[in-house]
C-alpha cells in the first residue's frame, strides 16, 4: 500500500480528480489533505468526499507551524506517508520538509517551465503573464519539489495551444483540462518507481 498526503491551497480541483483516480486503485490511499487555508474549498470537497465516497481527513496549518516548527514533518512521518502530492499549494516547501522526504515531493505548475516560473508566479497569474507575452502555446509542468519556488527535476510536460483572441480564464481552463489529463496518471508513475 502506498500512501499519499496532497497539500492544496484553494479550490481542490485537482486534488479531486486525484483522489477519485486512486479511489479505484486498492494498493494507492489518499491518506491526509494539508491546507495552509482554514477557507480552501478543498476542505468542503473532503467533506463531500470528493464525489466517490473518499473523506479524506484534513488537517489545517499555519506558517509558525510549517516554517518554523517540525509539526508538519512529524505528522507525515507518523502516517507513513510515501509520496507528497502538491496540488495547487501556495507556500513554499522549507528544507526540513524536502530534506525529510528527498525525491518524495511533487508539484504540478500551470505552465511550461522554466519559463513562467518563480516567487509570484501561481494562479491566474501565471495565465496572466502567458497572454500578456503574446505566446501560442501554454500547458503543464509535473516536477520534483526543491527548497526554491518551481526548479525541481522536470517529470513531465504537456502543452495546449493559445491563441491571439484568449483570455487568461480561456488559458486557465486548457491547462485545467491538461492537469485533470495527466496529474493522477503521472503520480500513480512516481509511485511505481518508489521503493516500499
Ligand atoms: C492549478 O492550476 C495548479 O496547477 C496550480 O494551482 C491551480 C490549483 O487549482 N498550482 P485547484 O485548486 O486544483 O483547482
Amino acid at each position: 500500500m502506498k500512501r499519499i498526503a496532497l497539500f492544496a491551497s484553494g479550490s481542490g480541483s485537482n486534488a479531486e480528480e486525484i483522489t477519485r483516480y486512486f479511489s479505484t486503485q486498492s494498493d494507492v490511499q489518499i491518506v491526509l489533505i494539508l491546507t495552509n487555508n482554514p477557507q480552501a474549498g478543498v476542505i468542503e470537497r473532503s467533506r463531500r468526499g470528493f464525489g466517490c465516497g473518499q473523506h479524506v481527513p484534513v488537517v489545517v496549518f499555519d506558517r509558525p507551524a510549517f516554517r518554523e516548527s517540525d509539526r508538519v514533518v512529524e505528522l507525515l512521518k507518523a502516517q507513513q506517508i510515501d509520496l507528497i502530492v502538491l496540488a495547487g499549494f501556495m507556500w513554499l516547501v522549507p528544507a526540513t520538509l524536502v530534506q525529510s522526504f528527498p525525491g518524495r515531493i511533487i508539484n504540478i505548475h500551470p505552465a511550461l517551465l522554466p519559463r513562467f516560473g518563480g516567487k509570484g508566479m501561481f494562479g491566474h497569474h501565471v495565465h496572466e503573464a502567458v497572454v500578456a507575452a503574446g505566446e501560442t502555446e501554454s500547458g503543464i509542468t509535473i516536477h520534483f519539489v526543491n527548497e526554491h519556488y518551481d526548479e525541481g527535476q522536470i517529470i513531465f510536460q504537456a502543452s495546449c495551444p493559445v491563441s491571439p483572441t484568449d483570455t487568461p480564464n480561456e488559458v486557465a481552463a486548457k491547462v485545467h483540462a491538461l492537469e485533470y489529463a495527466h496529474y493522477p496518471r503521472v503520480i500513480g508513475e512516481v509511485l511505481a518507481t518508489l521503493p516500499g
